[in-house]
């Protein structure tokens, strides 16, 4: 029995150890299309999603990441009301029409008017009464010159532009600028306020063309959670897209279990991981009926020492392997989210072709301005801080958070901490895997990622190979001047 265990241990591939080889293609680089989904119902122009760790992904991160077309999940190593607030901060960052609006009453008067203004940051209040119809809109340009004693009845316009909740983009650009205004008030079908639509929202969006949106026009952003914390599934969902159960081994049948109840309580998409076979699959599809989003790789990201500590792996391209092809074979719709040990386009576009539909990324997006943790001068270099979530320090957080809870593995530390070179904004780092991805795409003849997954084919080369195909017999370059013989 030993013996076959040992004679039947398939290889665990690695990005290391397979390329692509190159196919037909119709397309130029610049017009393949990286579009993909990363749940069931969230659609992507950029499959790039930054992982849910407390060095990478906060608020800024998932603004960020969602105006350039792919999407953050929010850490969980935080109280539940920081989470929360976190997500807020995501949704109201963008909207189509803003929903939570700040209003006055006519009888008050032009001071609290100014004092409301400048406490928001807002520079129009929609007028309402007592049953929360809109009767006028006092801007900056009424109250500029009126004494702070008169009342907002007294200088609102009464003269207003107002539209249905169901008003087009289009339309609404059409009606702003025939009337000239700034503001448009958005009314339910009995006149009561709905919301207020603005230029500058407007603009906004025209700014990030690709960027990941809800219905509402808000940014689109997920959050993790511990398996068994329904408490703060509960919490987020009304302001998330989407829940990911964050758990390094989510063959575990306990897990899917409790993930499989709180999926059954919350609107929110429900994605689960990480997974490593195909066994894992079909336990998963079989006990959580309405799973969204498969999260797969153990043990190969930049901060894992799982397999070092545990001897157990299953890297990011053979997970992917593995549960993408169960996926198929079973005739499921579910996106696979190849995450972990990703460190350039290559390795990304590898993942799609074995069938993912995004990649997850903590160390290149934890390099950015918009990570947590500031930015440090280390010998020289810029650096940003990055540590795993199962270091020693991500976990006295989560301890000190819930002294009274014994940390998952006791004290056992799966992750490092360390520092990763700054790469600039997020923008940046999406525009080189773009440029990256659509090349690599190229080159293996697929145009979509639907292609890739069909058409990339690939190759092994041997350990000696491996010189050829890198730069090789050339000096790093040097500042030549100095050595001139001319
Ligand atoms: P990269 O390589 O993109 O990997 O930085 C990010 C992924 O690594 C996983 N992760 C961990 N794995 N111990 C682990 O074994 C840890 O402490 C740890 N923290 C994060 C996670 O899947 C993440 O998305």
């Amino acid at each position: 029995m030993f013996v076959d265990k040992f004679n039947d241990a398939p290889q665990l591939i690695t990005f290391a150890d397979l390329y692509l080889r190159p196919g037909k293609t119709n397309t130029d680089p610049d017009n393949i299309s990286l579009q993909s989904k990363i749940t069931k119902r969230i659609k992507l122009q950029r499959p790039f999603v930054a992982s849910p760790m407390d060095t990478v992904t906060e608020s800024e991160m998932a603004i960020a990441i969602a105006r350039s077309g792919g999407v953050g999940v929010l850490h969980r190593n935080c109280s539940i009301e920081q989470e929360v607030a976190m997500a807020k901060r995501v949704k109201r960052a963008e909207a189509f029409i803003i929903d939570e609006v700040v209003t006055i009453k006519s009888e008050l008067t032009i001071g609290q008017a100014k004092d409301f203004m400048r406490i928001n940051s807002i520079s129009g209040l929609p007028v309402i009464n007592d049953d929360d119809e809109v009767i006028g809109i006092l801007t900056k340009r009424d109250v500029r010159f009126a004494s702070n004693d008169s009342l907002v009845s007294e200088m609102m316009s009464k003269d207003l532009v107002t539209a249905d909740k169901n008003i087009s983009v289009e339309n609404a650009k059409i009606l702003l600028h025939k009337r000239r205004i700034e503001k448009l008030i958005i009314t339910d079908d009995r006149n009561k306020l709905h919301g207020l639509l603005t230029v500058k929202d407007l603009e906004r969006r025209g700014k990030y063309p690709l960027s990941t949106h809800d219905e509402d026009g808000k940014l689109v952003v997920g959050a993790a959670i511990g398996p068994f914390d329904e408490k703060r599934a509960l919490a987020l969902d009304p302001y998330v897209d989407f829940i990911l159960i964050d758990l390094a081994h989510g063959h575990n049948m306990n897990a899917m279990r409790s993930a499989s109840r709180i999926s059954e309580k919350i609107d929110a998409e429900l994605v689960y991981g990480s997974l490593g076979s195909q066994e894992a699959v079909e336990d998963v599809v079989s006990t959580i009926e309405n799973v969204a989003g498969l999260r797969v790789g153990i043990g190969s990201g930049a901060i894992c020492s799982t397999s070092v500590v545990t001897k157990a792996s299953a890297p990011t391209l053979y997970s992917t392997t593995q549960v993408a092809s169960k996926v198929n074979e079973l005739g499921l719709d579910i996106p696979v989210i190849a995450d972990g040990g990703i460190t350039n386009a290559g390795d990304a576009a590898l993942t799609f072709a074995m069938g993912a539909s995004s990649v997850m990324m903590g160390s290149m997006f934890a390099g950015c301005r918009e990570s947590p943790g500031q930015l440090l001068a280390i010998q020289g270099k810029m650096m940003k801080s990055y540590r795993g979530m199962g270091s020693a320090a991500a976990k006295s957080v989560r301890f000190a958070l819930d002294r009274y809870s014994k940390p998952a593995k006791g004290g056992l530390a799966e992750g490092v901490e360390g520092y990763v070179p700054f790469r600039g904004v997020v923008q940046d780092v999406v525009d080189e895997f773009t440029q990256g991805l659509q090349a690599a795409f190229g080159y293996a003849g697929a145009g979509s990622v639907n292609e890739m997954w069909n058409n990339a084919k690939l190759g092994r080369i041997s350990p000696q190979g491996i010189k050829e195909t890198k730069p090789h017999d050339i000096y790093p370059n040097v500042n030549t001047e100095n050595y001139s013989l001319n």
